[in-house]
């Protein structure tokens, strides 16, 4: 059967990940992307697939009910998959009101009217997907074990409260309006399309121009490294085989300290250089192009206010129910994600914002190692 997927946020990093990834797919569903095109939305990410015809973009928001009621009944949405977010953490310590707006209002704007819309009775066609994030659970100590699903929520940014309270949203819409949803909490994600403020992407690109690689606080910090293609293959398991009602966590099962991933990095591009000579000539201002060291580019820098120190996902419910796992280990996840930054200059100039990486310079500054 032949399905119309209306997918918010389409334009940002996941989103087009997986509206590249259902298209190849499923050839036969219809894609509907809306987006707002914020600073973290891009429509040349979907350019493929807007060139294809494979898919219709419109530009709006998730907080303007007229403007999603009018899309739903356009074009007769079976499912919808709710990516839309501010997603970045120094944002919302910046700016927290914009998350509320965003991510808590703007979810209930969502589901407001998918249940005027859908009713009571839906119909199994029908489902609303939320795509969320393992910071609801809050910090991990070094010996914790991982969130599960049944893990309290208790998160420690405004980012992670925003997510938090939209969860609970769609939670309580589903059992007191019988709204068919979903629900998804996955760890840090990776891969193409990343806007070059969160940590990989702005350490390629920062390399790639002779720039610090900004590390907060000790970089002792864990985080879980769930490559994209493996999360756009855990939400297409969860829409078309999950219960209604459930939700899953979604992990990498790379558990990595943040001075570990950004070595990492330094190394595979410092090999990069080695192998293709004219990098060196693309990239003069890199330290591989002089014969040094990315690591050379390594500052410590003030921590992040209530950093969380450690996030693992236990992502056995996901395996049990649906037989789902993640394929990429995080050296050909990141072999993969610094060789598409490298043929893909022109998206990652175009989406760079200099008045941000001001803000971000003001804020942290410089610290002695
Ligand atoms: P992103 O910032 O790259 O993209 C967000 C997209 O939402 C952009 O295209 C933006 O234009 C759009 N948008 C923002 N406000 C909007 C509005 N009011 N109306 C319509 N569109 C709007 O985010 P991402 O990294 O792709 O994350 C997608 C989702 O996954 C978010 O809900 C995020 O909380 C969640 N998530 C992300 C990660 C991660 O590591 N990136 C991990 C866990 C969960
Ligand atoms: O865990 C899932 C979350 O992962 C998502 O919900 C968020 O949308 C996503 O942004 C991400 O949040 P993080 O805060 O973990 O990601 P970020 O890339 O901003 O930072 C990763 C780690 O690296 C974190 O410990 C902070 C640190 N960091 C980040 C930046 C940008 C640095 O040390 N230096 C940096 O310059």
């Amino acid at each position: 059967m032949s399905r119309t997927l209306l997918v918010t946020g389409a334009a940002g990093f996941i989103g087009a990940n997986f509206c590249h990834y259902w298209a190849a797919r499923h050839p036969g569903d219809r894609l509907v992307a809306y987006d707002l095109l914020t600073y973290a939305g891009n429509a040349a990410s979907l350019k493929a697939l807007l060139d294809r015809g494979q898919l219709t973009l419109l530009r709006a928001d998730i907080g303007d009910a007229e403007a999603f009621g009018r899309a739903m009944a356009d074009h007769d949405v079976h499912w919808v998959v709710n990516f839309a977010a501010e997603s970045h953490v120094d944002r919302s310590i910046r700016d927290p009101g914009a998350f509320v707006r965003t991510n808590v209002l703007g979810t209930h704007v969502l589901l407001d009217v998918v249940r005027g819309l859908w009713g009571a009775s839906p119909g199994a066609e029908r489902r609303f997907h939320h795509v969320s994030t393992d910071e609801v659970y809050g910090t991990l100590g070094p010996d914790d074990p991982p969130f599960s699903e049944s893990t309290a929520y208790a998160p420690n940014s405004p980012y992670a409260a925003s997510k938090a309270a939209a969860d609970h949203l769609v939670r309580a819409y589903g059992r007191t309006y019988g709204v068919p949803f979903t629900l998804s909490n996955c760890s840090n994600n990776y891969g193409p399309y990343q806007f070059p403020e969160k940590l990989i992407p702005l350490c390629i690109v920062n390399i790639l121009s002779g720039r610090p690689l900004p590390v907060y606080g000790d970089g002792r910090q864990v985080r879980d490294w769930l490559h994209v293609t493996d999360h756009c293959r855990a939400i297409e398991a969860i829409l078309t085989r999950a219960t209604t009602g459930t939700s899953y966590n979604v992990g990498g099962g790379a558990e990595l300290r943040n001075l570990e991933v950004i070595e990492a990095l330094c190394r595979r591009i410092d090999a990069a250089f080695l192998t293709t000579p004219s990098l060196g000539e693309r990239f003069p201002s890199a330290p591989a192009a002089r014969g040094e060291v990315s690591a050379s580019l390594i500052e410590f820098v003030r921590d992040r206010p209530g950093h969380d120190r450690r996030y693992a996902v236990d992502g056995r419910l996901l395996e049990r129910d649906l037989g789902v796992t993640a394929d990429y280990t995080f050296e050909r996840g990141l072999a993969q994600t610094v060789q598409w930054y490298l043929d893909n200059e022109p998206w990652w100039r175009a989406v760079m914002d200099g008045s941000y990486q001001d803000w971000i310079e003001r804020q942290y500054g410089t610290t002695a190692p």
